[in-house]
């Protein structure tokens, strides 16, 4: 199909963000990411759709920006132009905004809020996407929908809650076209690599290389409803398509452990997961989310989207992808 929408993504060189970008040149749009300053290149993830603005067929454009700094989003969206907008920047690992919850506040929490003021200062007329997460809902128990009320356990949750709450409120507000799309967790070979299914995948590969003796873990009773972000960027194109801005929960409706992901994922290679996983209470959060299983009723009937891709072969994709890569791979610092 052909269109000739913009779109800007914040968090392009995220994985969704990668995915996302696909998605959107493939559909005909003209895309611009925003990407923070780094001294060294972070645009591993979308290399391969990057082609020189010199050239005629460019489709993709990259700016430097930041969540945390307003008025450089006031001047990108004026230049832009976009008719959507993808708010998917975020300090976006849990453990660690334990660590830094200020900084998560500023970026995953203020930072959607400088973007829907900016918007709303140069009375921009676009559609725009919140990446809003299953974390909110926290303790409260599964299944969780959009009505599901929020009990947030870290402040990585807190933030995401109150970015959820300025997107509602902007609508409300000012009638603009702002979505949440509460995602349930989903993964690829993308996936960063301390987050729980990649740190799996890359240390079978490395088991089955000889390249790592053991895998250090933390809770594994905790319970999550895993899908493929590839399947997850669809839902989100297909949101700002819809008639009415509205909250949709994103999910596969299915509930595995982490116990549960170690053996898909050993399993596929030939291996007992239970002579390779050791445990190290560093993985251990102060406040645990223990279950998470998403109904996304709302997301199929009015979207019309279904996940292809379920935690089983998920698992099996990502140990195939990092088993391919390994050559080509830095191995991380232990201590993350
Ligand atoms: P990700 O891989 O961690 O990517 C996060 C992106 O945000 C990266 O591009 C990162 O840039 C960028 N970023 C971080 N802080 C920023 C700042 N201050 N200013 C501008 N950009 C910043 O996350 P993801 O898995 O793709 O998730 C995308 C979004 O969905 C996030 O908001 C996440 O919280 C949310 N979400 C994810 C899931 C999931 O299961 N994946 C579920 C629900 C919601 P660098 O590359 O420079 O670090
Ligand atoms: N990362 C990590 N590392 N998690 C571990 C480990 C470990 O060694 N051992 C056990 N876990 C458990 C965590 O305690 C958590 O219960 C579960 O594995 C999943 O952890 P993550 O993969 O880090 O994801 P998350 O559920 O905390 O957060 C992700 O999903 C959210 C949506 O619910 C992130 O992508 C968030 O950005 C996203 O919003």
């Amino acid at each position: 199909m052909q269109t000739s929408k913009r779109a800007l993504i914040t968090g392009i060189t995220g994985q969704d963000g990668s995915y996302l970008a696909e998605l959107l040149l493939e559909k005909g749009y003209e895309v611009h990411g925003i990407v923070r300053r780094s001294s060294q290149f972070n645009t591993s993830r979308i290399d391969h759709l990057y082609v020189d603005p010199h050239e005629a067929r460019a489709r993709l454009f990259l700016h430097y920006g930041d969540l945390t700094d307003g008025s450089r989003l006031v001047t990108l969206l004026e230049k832009v132009q976009p008719n959507e907008v993808y708010n998917l920047a975020a300090q976006s690992h849990v453990r660690v905004s334990f660590d830094e919850p200020e900084f998560t506040g500023l970026s995953t929490g203020v930072g959607s809020t400088r973007l829907l003021e900016a918007i709303r200062m140069i009375g921009l007329e676009c559609r725009y996407y919140q990446a809003s997460s299953s974390e909110m809902f926290g303790a409260t128990p599964p299944p969780q929908n959009e009505d599901t009320p929020f009990w947030p356990r870290s402040p990585y949750g807190a933030a995401k809650v109150y970015a959820y709450w300025m997107t509602r409120n902007y609508r409300e507000a000012y009638g603009m076209f702002a979505t949440n799309g509460i995602l349930f967790n989903h993964e690829s070979p993308r996936r960063g690599e301390t987050f729980v299914t990649r740190k799996i995948s890359m240390a079978v590969s490395n088991i089955v290389a000889g390249k790592q003796d053991f895998l250090y873990m933390g809770n594994l009773d905790a319970v999550r409803d895993w899908g493929y972000a590839k399947d997850y960027v669809e839902a989100m194109w297909l949101m700002l398509q819809a008639e009415e801005p509205s909250d949709f929960v994103v999910a596969t409706g299915t509930a595995y452990t982490v116990r549960d992901f170690l053996q898909f994922s050993f399993e596929h290679v030939g291996l007992d997961w239970e002579k390779y996983v050791r445990f190290d209470e560093r993985y251990l959060r102060p406040s645990e989310v223990d279950s998470l299983i998403g109904d996304a009723s709302k997301a199929r009937d009015v979207l019309g989207w279904t996940p292809k891709v379920l935690t089983p072969e998920l698992a099996r994709l990502m140990v195939d992808a990092d088993s391919k890569t390994i050559d080509l791979r830095t191995e991380l610092p232990a201590q993350l």
